[in-house]
């Protein structure tokens, strides 16, 4: 079993890091699933004394304030108090949900952060960042908290469809392409599906939590992490709104290979991007650039009327805080 430090908490990974779960000092725990964790994963939970079961419905359209209002009356009627616990097993959904509703319950109770998909367990369980949708438009409203631990075991991947396992995989390829050429080599020398996925998601947590801790409140390095999210968002928000949503890790995608068009990397590494992703992911249509417009306007990036990107400088390597007006697009 890894240690990994974060900010004040930590992240354990492995197949015994389940027994880091310690629920001893609460005087209530919770545990929210949707449909599929609590058929999959939650019977994978050490047995917990007196904690009660919070199942909201899975999936994106539901990471809305009522939900969290369903589960802020489930803890009001357990008479949850202030020293309380709530467990968030789950993908992104439940854990930006459920960490956003325990931080605002009575001005905030402890939550862990068991994740369960590969994107919560590379990318959202990791970094403090809480939210959900509002008005059809992606994380709207939220707030930086952290969890008391994050525990991560790989055994939760073995329920995972594939769709979701790739989604997920996304993260990681973003990852290796804004920082980490030699983890890029590897993504691209070995098949799916022998990837080692306990070392992949090692590598992509250090990755990630060592430019949250550089920069917590996302004032510079944790910019980085938006390569592929500025179109991405769009194109996840202008799905969302049709009605038919795609996977989170399915418009991050797109929008890396939107981002690599603008980017600085040689037309020959470009080509090398393009043909991974195209190879190794069957991706929806890509959105026309026009459609994306109004969305990219409501970025929460967005400085003086111009669209912010994070853009890659080199295979493992990029830079911040470039500004595009709507023309120049
Ligand atoms: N906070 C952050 O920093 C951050 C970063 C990236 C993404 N996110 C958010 O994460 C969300 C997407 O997360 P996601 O891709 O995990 O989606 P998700 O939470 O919707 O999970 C995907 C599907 O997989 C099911 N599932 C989860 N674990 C399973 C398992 N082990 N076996 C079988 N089925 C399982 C879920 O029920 C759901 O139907 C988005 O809302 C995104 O905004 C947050």
């Amino acid at each position: 079993m890894k240690e990994i430090k974060s900010d004040n908490y930590s992240i354990w990974l492995g197949e015994n890091s389940l027994s880091k779960l310690d629920i001893s000092g609460y005087s209530k725990v919770a545990i929210l699933v949707d449909k599929n964790t609590k058929r999959n994963c939650l019977p994978k939970l050490p047995q917990l004394e007196n904690s009660i079961i919070i199942e909201i419905k899975s999936g994106e359209e539901y990471k809305t304030i009522n939900t969290c209002n369903f589960i802020w009356k489930q803890l009001t009627a357990h008479h949850f108090d202030r020293n309380s616990l709530l467990i968030n097993l789950g993908g992104g959904v439940i854990g930006d949900m459920g960490g956003f509703a325990a931080s605002t319950y009575k001005r905030g109770i402890d939550f862990i952060q068991v994740p369960t998909t590969l994107l919560a367990m590379v990318d959202a369980s990791v970094g403090g960042k809480l939210a959900i949708d509002f008005n059809g438009l992606k994380n709207q409203v939220g707030l930086y908290s952290n969890p008391e631990l994050v525990i991560i075991n790989p055994i939760f991947l073995q329920t995972l469809a594939e769709e979701e396992l790739k989604s997920g995989f996304a993260e990681v390829v973003k990852h290796a392409l804004i920082t980490d050429k030699n983890l890029w080599k590897e993504l691209t020398s070995t098949a799916f599906d022998k990837l080692n996925w306990e070392a992949i998601i090692l590598t992509s947590i250090q990755i990630k939590n060592k430019i949250v801790l550089s920069d917590p409140f996302e004032k510079g390095n944790r910019k980085k992490l938006n390569f592929g999210h500025t179109f991405g968002h769009a194109i996840e928000s202008y799905y969302l709104e049709k009605g038919t949503p795609v996977l989170h890790g399915e418009a991050v995608l797109m929008g890396i290979l939107l981002e690599v068009e603008i980017s600085l990397v040689s037309q020959e590494q470009n080509n090398e991007i393009k043909n991974y992703i195209l190879s190794n992911f069957s991706l929806p249509f890509t959105p026309k650039k026009s459609d994306l417009l109004p969305f990219l306007m409501n970025d929460k990036k967005n400085k003086v009327g111009k669209i912010n990107f994070t853009l890659l400088t080199n295979i493992g390597s990029c830079s911040v805080d470039n500004l595009f007006s709507t023309d120049e697009l």
